[in-house]
């Protein structure tokens, strides 16, 4: 394209993005009261992998066909029926008058489409907002999770909870979400402000599922059975595939794709999503604190059967008691854990969660080729092998 930057890696471009992201969120958590202010930005600037607001970021980039040099002159990908009118089409004033107070600047009104999409990265900066807000919502899980969890140690160092306490962290988890939904409101769009309200609902739902476990098992011979496996399947949809694939669907809503695409985004988010925390408790099995960063071997001591623990089930039906009772007597963690070792668990884990990184990129196997659609689908092959 006559003009434009040789453009032959998104990942630099999307580094850049990721630097902003970060100075970005802290300007959206800043707080009068000094406590607050550190607590609520504790876990943003702490070293996650920042997979959740990448993958927006990304599927901003591939929907849109990706980078200006690569950007196709007609973007089949998007409903050209829809005009930047109907961007705004949310855009109700009175109602976002009556719910600010006078004392607060009105935001502006969000730019047409056309004028707004970077140039260079073709991501919109309303797409840049909602990676923002899908890594607060996140940071603000982790605080209430570790709280839940009584975890020690995140990303290496203190947990929330343990540098400020459980009333601090529950806070400031609690501030996240409501800086978000401030976020949320400012991009104008009804539709995803629905689904990134769902998805918070769906994380309580998912926690909720794992805490109160009863999970199905056949009645007769008391081992798991596909009715075990698809209430542990659901509640990882809920408890950490909902935020990416409702964020992954928000990216390609607030690009204007078609109806297809933006299903097929979903179905992207979705099948990542369930892989990611497949391998994420399977790593609890095979890797030490020191590589994790938090402690390893936690989900028997807190009395979790995730996947490795169900499928060594239908092997060794002495599990099922210890699992009914979740590994609440002396030696039940124990015994539990060499079981899943001497089972193959952790390897159908690994399976299934191939066969859900597989699902999600023939998910977006019709995209046109583009390096956005190139990193998406290494994400795939990053999330099944990553060993923290
Ligand atoms: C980490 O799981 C936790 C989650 C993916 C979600 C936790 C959700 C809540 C606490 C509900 C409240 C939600 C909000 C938005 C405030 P894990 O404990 O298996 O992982 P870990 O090993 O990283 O701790
Ligand atoms: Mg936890
Ligand atoms: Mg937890």
């Amino acid at each position: 394209v006559s003009g434009s930057k040789a453009f032959s890696d998104p990942l630099s471009v999307i580094a850049a993005e990721m630097t902003n992201l970060t100075n970005n969120i802290r300007n959206l958590l800043g707080s009068t009261h000094p406590n607050l202010d550190t607590a609520a930005k504790y876990y943003v600037q702490s070293q996650g992998k920042h997979i959740r607001p990448l993958l927006v970021l990304l599927m901003s980039q591939a929907v849109l066909t990706a980078p200006k040099s690569e950007r196709n002159e007609q973007r089949y990908n998007v409903d050209e029926s829809l005009s930047p009118l109907d961007i705004l089409r949310d855009f109700n004033p009175t109602n976002i008058m009556s719910t600010i107070t006078t004392t607060v600047s009105r935001p502006p009104t969000v730019a047409t489409k056309a004028a707004a999409v970077d140039e260079e990265t073709g991501i919109l900066p309303s797409q840049r907002r909602l990676a923002e807000i899908t890594e607060m919502i996140h940071a603000a899980s982790l605080l209430h999770d570790d709280v839940i969890d009584e975890a020690e140690l995140r990303r290496g160092n203190l947990s929330g909870n343990s540098a400020f306490g459980n009333k601090m962290a529950i806070l400031a988890g609690d501030f996240l979400l409501a800086r978000a939904s401030v976020a949320l409101a400012r991009l104008r769009n009804a539709e995803v402000t629905e689904l990134i309200s769902t998805v918070i609902a769906n994380l309580v739902e998912g926690e909720v599922m794992q805490l109160k476990n009863t999970a199905p098992e056949d009645a007769v011979t008391g081992v798991a059975t596909p009715a075990t496996f698809d209430y542990y399947l659901e509640k990882t949809y809920l408890k950490t595939a909902s935020l990416i694939s409702k964020s992954c669907r928000s990216a390609a809503v607030l690009a204007g794709a078609r109806e297809d695409v933006i299903e097929s985004a979903y179905q992207y988010g979705r099948n990542l999503g369930i892989g990611f925390q497949l391998v994420d408790d399977l790593l609890d099995y095979t890797v030490t604190e020191s590589d994790l960063g938090k402690p390893a071997g936690a989900d028997l001591q807190l009395g979790l059967a995730t996947a490795p623990a169900l499928f060594a089930w239908k092997q060794h039906s002495e599990l099922g008691p210890m699992i009914r009772r979740k590994f609440s007597q002396p030696g039940d963690v124990e015994k539990s854990r060499k079981l899943v070792a001497e089972s193959d668990g952790v390897e159908k884990t690994r399976q299934l969660a191939k066969d859900y990184c597989d699902n999600a990129r023939e998910a977006i196997a019709s995209f046109p080729d583009s390096s956005a659609k190139d990193a998406l689908i290494d994400m795939t092959v990053t999330v099944l092998n990553r060993n923290k």
